[in-house]
C-alpha cells in the first residue's frame, strides 16, 4: 500500500530518540521531509545528518518546548525551511513524575502547552496542505487506571478530548486529528529501561498485563503514526488509536 508520504512535509517535536526518532526514520524512509526538535544540541544535530542520509530535505534546530516564544520561533522556521507543513506530530512530554504541583505545572505546560501552540502556529500550513493532518502522541495511561495518581496520566486524557474536539472544528477546512496512545514501549535509554533497572516488580507487572508478555518497539509505534498521519487514512479523524499489545483491559466500543 502506498501511504501517500512521498513530498510531504512533517514537523515531529522531541524526535532524536525512542518514539519521535523512529517516526521521523519511517517519514523520510517514505519519502517525506521531515523537521525536528529535541533540547540536546549535538543529538538534533546527528539526526538531522543521518536523515538527510536518506535524500529528503530535513530541518532540525535545539529548543525547550516548555519555552513557549523559542518553541514558536522553532515551528515557523520549520515550516519556512521545508516550505509548508502537512503533518504535525506533537510528541514531547514532560513523562511520570513524583506528584508535586511543581510536576503538574511542568506537565501542563509541556504536554498540553506544546501541543495546542503547535496546532495554532501550524494550523494556516495544515489547512493550506489540502491533506493537513495532525497525530497527537498520548498513552494508554490516559485509558485506564495506572500506577499512583499523576499529572502525566490526566495529561494525555487532556490531549485526547483536545484532538477530538479539534478534529470536529477543523474537518471543515481539510485536516483531520488524531491520536495514538502507545502502550508500553522499550528502548535502549526510553521510561522502561529505567523501570527495569529501578522498579523491577513494576515492570515485571507490566510484562505480565500483556498477554505474549512482550513491549512494542518505537518502530511498532511509528508504522501506526505514519499510517494514521498519512493521505491513506482519509476516513480516520477524531480517533484515539490504542496501539498496546492488549496491554489495557477495557472494551474499546
Ligand atoms: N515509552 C513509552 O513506553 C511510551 C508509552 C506511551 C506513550 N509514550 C509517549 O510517547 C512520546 C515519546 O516518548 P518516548 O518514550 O519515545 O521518548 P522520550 O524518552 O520521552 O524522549 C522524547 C524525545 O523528546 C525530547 N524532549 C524531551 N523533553 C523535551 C522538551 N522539553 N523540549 C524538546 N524536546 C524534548 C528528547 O530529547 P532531549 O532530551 O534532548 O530534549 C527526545 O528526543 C511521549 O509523548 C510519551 O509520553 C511513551
Amino acid at each position: 500500500m502506498d501511504l501517500g508520504l512521498r513530498g510531504k512535509k512533517a514537523i515531529v517535536t522531541g524526535a532524536t530518540k525512542g518514539i519521535g526518532r523512529a517516526i521521523v526514520e519511517l517519514f523520510a524512509q517514505e519519502g517525506a521531509d521531515v523537521a525536528l526538535c529535541a533540547r540536546a544540541e549535538d543529538e538534533v544535530a546527528s539526526a538531522v545528518q543521518e536523515l538527510k542520509g536518506r535524500g529528503v530535505n530535513v530541518f532540525g534546530d535545539a529548543v525547550n518546548v516548555r519555552d513557549g516564544e523559542a518553541y514558536k520561533a522553532f515551528l515557523e522556521k520549520a515550516a519556512g525551511a521545508l516550505g509548508g507543513c502537512d503533518i504535525f506530530i506533537p510528541n514531547v512530554s514532560a513523562g511520570g513524575g513524583f506528584d508535586s504541583e511543581k510536576n503538574w505545572v511542568k506537565s501542563f505546560e509541556v504536554d498540553v502547552l506544546h501541543t495546542v501552540r503547535g496546532c495554532e502556529a501550524l494550523m494556516p500550513h495544515l489547512e493550506k496542505s489540502g491533506s493537513g493532518s495532525i497525530v497527537i502522541i498520548a498513552s494508554t495511561n490516559a485509558l485506564e487506571t495506572f500506577g499512583v495518581p499523576q499529572a502525566y496520566n490526566a495529561m494525555k486524557a487532556a490531549l485526547i478530548t483536545y484532538g477530538k474536539q479539534l478534529a470536529q472544528h477543523v474537518g471543515r477546512k481539510g485536516v483531520r486529528v488524531n491520536s495514538v496512545s502507545p502502550g508500553p514501549i522499550y528502548f535502549d535509554g526510553g521510561a522502561w529501561e529505567l523501570v527495569k533497572g529501578t522498579m523491577p516488580k513494576l515492570y515485571d507487572w507490566a510484562i505480565k498485563q500483556i498477554p505474549n508478555g512482550r513491549m512494542g518497539t518505537p518502530e511498532e509505534i511509528a508504522r501506526v503514526v505514519a499510517f494514521v498521519a498519512s493521505p491513506a487514512a482519509s476516513l480516520i479523524s477524531g480517533s484515539n488509536v490504542v496501539a498496546d499489545n492488549g496491554f489495557t483491559k477495557r472494551v474499546q466500543f
